[in-house]
């Protein structure tokens, strides 16, 4: 695997696999790699003939109160899982490489920024679209990599793409879960025992949403009622927001009948965590679900 520092060189060997007509995929990572960025190499390695890497721990996206300083980063065990993954080229770039000097062009996606995330994180996904619209012109991959756990990123990345008329293609990844239950997350790291054992609860309360769907329940208000109840049994858990949401506006639903996410971001502790499940129609028109935790 090749460590590659520099926008030039990267360029460089992405137009080189480009002429030699290979399938390049990009997966961007914030690095701390866990088995949910694992997952989405092991897709790109299935799709793609030369799978990219990134590890930039991306400051723009990071508010002033927020963990930028302490964001874990283990950059030789890192390297290693992706060596080991079959990565071909792993992107690290300092921030001045990414961030010149007198940088001052952004990416906003209006709107679907500034829901849930984006209200308690202001600036948040301005910092994301702008860092992974770079990555993507660096790179030029026919395929980028995302997961469902951020599921207002992803889809605010796929907006960005359809809006700019990108290139590449964005494939959305299945979330991958801890054994019981808990979504992994870089940020899980800085949960102490009791507050991992807590932390399920984001888990557990989605799960009996899903039951009450499965029963027939459609009620947003109900749902909510229940989200609410099982995670105000947990003594470390501060709910920040749980909704449930049509899947392409990001807007509260009344009555669950189109594609939704139900999403949750509480805090456990000073550790904030967020989690989501997909539910869609077995087929249009259907009343019967399939959900995708
Ligand atoms: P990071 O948090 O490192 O995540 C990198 C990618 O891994 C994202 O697409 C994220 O959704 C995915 N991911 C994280 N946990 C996952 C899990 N449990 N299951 C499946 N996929 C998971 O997200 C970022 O970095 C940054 O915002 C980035 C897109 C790199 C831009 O800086």
């Amino acid at each position: 695997m090749e460590i590659i520092h520099t926008i030039a060189w990267m360029k460089e060997q992405a137009r080189q696999a480009r002429a030699e007509n290979r399938i390049v995929g990009l997966v961007p990572t914030m690095g701390a790699l866990h088995r949910g960025h694992l997952a989405l190499i092991e897709r790109a390695k299935r799709e793609c003939s030369t799978v990219i890497a990134s590890i930039f721990v991306n400051p723009k996206q990071f508010g002033p109160k927020e963990d930028f300083s302490k964001y874990p980063r283990t950059f030789e065990s890192d390297k290693e899982k992706l060596e080991q993954a079959g990565v071909d080229s792993l992107l690290a770039p300092e921030a001045a490489e990414i961030y010149p000097q007198g940088f001052s062009s952004y990416v906003q996606v209006d709107g679907l920024s500034e829901r849930l995330e984006g209200r308690s994180r202001p600036g948040h996904f301005r910092g994301v679209a702008t860092v992974v619209m770079k990555l993507l012109q660096i790179v030029q991959p026919n395929f980028a990599y995302f997961g469902r756990k951020d599921a207002q990123q992803s889809r605010i990345i796929t907006q960005m793409s359809r809006d700019l008329n990108l290139d590449s293609e964005i494939v959305v990844c299945p979330i991958v879960r801890e054994p019981d239950g808990l979504a992994m997350s870089s940020r899980n790291a800085y949960l102490n025992a009791e507050e991992r054992k807590a932390a399920t609860v984001l888990h557990r309360a989605l799960d009996a949403a899903k039951n009450e769907l499965a029963a027939g329940v459609r009620d947003a208000l109900q749902l909510q009622t229940t989200l609410r109840r099982k995670l105000d049994c947990e003594r470390l858990a501060t709910v920040d927001y749980a909704e449930i949401i049509d899947s392409e506006s990001f807007e509260p639903v009344v009555r669950l009948s189109e594609p939704s996410y139900i999403v949750l971001a509480v805090f456990i502790g000073k550790t904030r965590l967020i989690d989501n499940l997909y539910i869609e129609p077995k087929a249009p028109g259907s009343d019967e679900l399939l959900f995708h935790f």
